[in-house]
């Protein structure tokens, strides 16, 4: 495994572009529950009634329930060591930007300065009705949450069956197609466009790495099975070792 770390940072300190894509593995150390990790939250609730915007149109109270067992209140949680590492990543130069289908917030409140929200965010959350939006730690309690002018609260993440913000997805794209080593790091890499990205990396010449407790891509060209937490601030070391 030394020898492996060895040649990732090597390769990492070489590349002039590199991206990460991260998923709720990263933030699993942190005590944010994963998806389908055995015992995640999509082991409890089925996503397509618990996630899904057709029924939080039809019955938000559905979505906001189950709220509270993944995360509760967004400034509750800090980063772990592996998403300092990525902040750290950056800060040496060596990352160029981290693309994450997390909610949580904790690549930014980790120091990482270019973070690509895929997924939206749980700092905001916004009024179906008039779209006067909230941030946390300032936003209304209830199941559903209701605005002062009386329409439903939503948070500003993408549900299943809505569209990825644009912007962020077009960014994505972007850093995947021009990246020449991508680090994808806790993802079970089962929802998509997010899934593809590192296979657009790759066919535009990227070098995979991943780090997974239960790899997730087959194709990748480094895979470390460790936990994010231990990998990640041993790929840093690495590389301040080499000078
Ligand atoms: P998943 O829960 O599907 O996958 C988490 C991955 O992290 C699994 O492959 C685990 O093996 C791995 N893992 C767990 N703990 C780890 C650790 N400490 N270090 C490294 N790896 C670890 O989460 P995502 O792939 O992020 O979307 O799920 C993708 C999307 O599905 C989410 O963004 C969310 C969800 O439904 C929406 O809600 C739109």
């Amino acid at each position: 495994m030394g020898e492996m770390y060895h040649e990732i940072a090597r390769l990492l300190t070489a590349a002039h572009k590199c991206s990460a894509l991260t998923g709720a593995g990263i933030s699993a150390e942190s005590g944010i529950a994963t998806f389908r990790s055995k015992g995640g939250l999509w082991d409890t609730y089925d996503p397509a009634v618990y996630a899904s915007i057709d029924v939080f149109n039809q019955d938000p109270s559905k979505y906001w329930t189950i709220r509270g067992d993944f995360i509760r209140n967004y400034n509750d949680y800090t980063p772990n060591s592996a998403h300092r590492a990525l902040a750290e990543l950056e800060r040496m130069g060596i990352l160029r930007c981290v693309i994450t289908q997390n909610i949580d917030g904790l690549h930014r409140k980790a120091g990482s300065g270019n973070v690509i929200e895929i997924h939206g965010s749980l700092r905001e959350i916004y009024c179906l009705k008039c779209h006067r939006r909230y941030i946390a730690p300032d936003v209304p309690e209830g199941t559903p949450p209701y605005c002062s002018c009386g329409g439903i609260l939503k948070p500003d993440t993408v549900l299943f069956g809505e569209q990825l913000p644009e912007d962020a997805l077009i960014k994505a794209r972007e850093e995947s197609m021009s990246c020449s080593a991508m680090l994808v790091i806790g993802t079970s890499a089962a929802v998509q466009p997010a899934a593809s990205l590192p296979y657009l990396a790759q066919q535009h010449g990227a070098k995979i790495i991943e780090i997974n407790i239960e790899p997730a891509f087959p194709g990748a060209d480094y895979c470390i099975t460790e936990k994010a937490g231990i990998a990640l601030p041993e790929i840093v070391q690495q590389i301040r070792s080499m000078g």
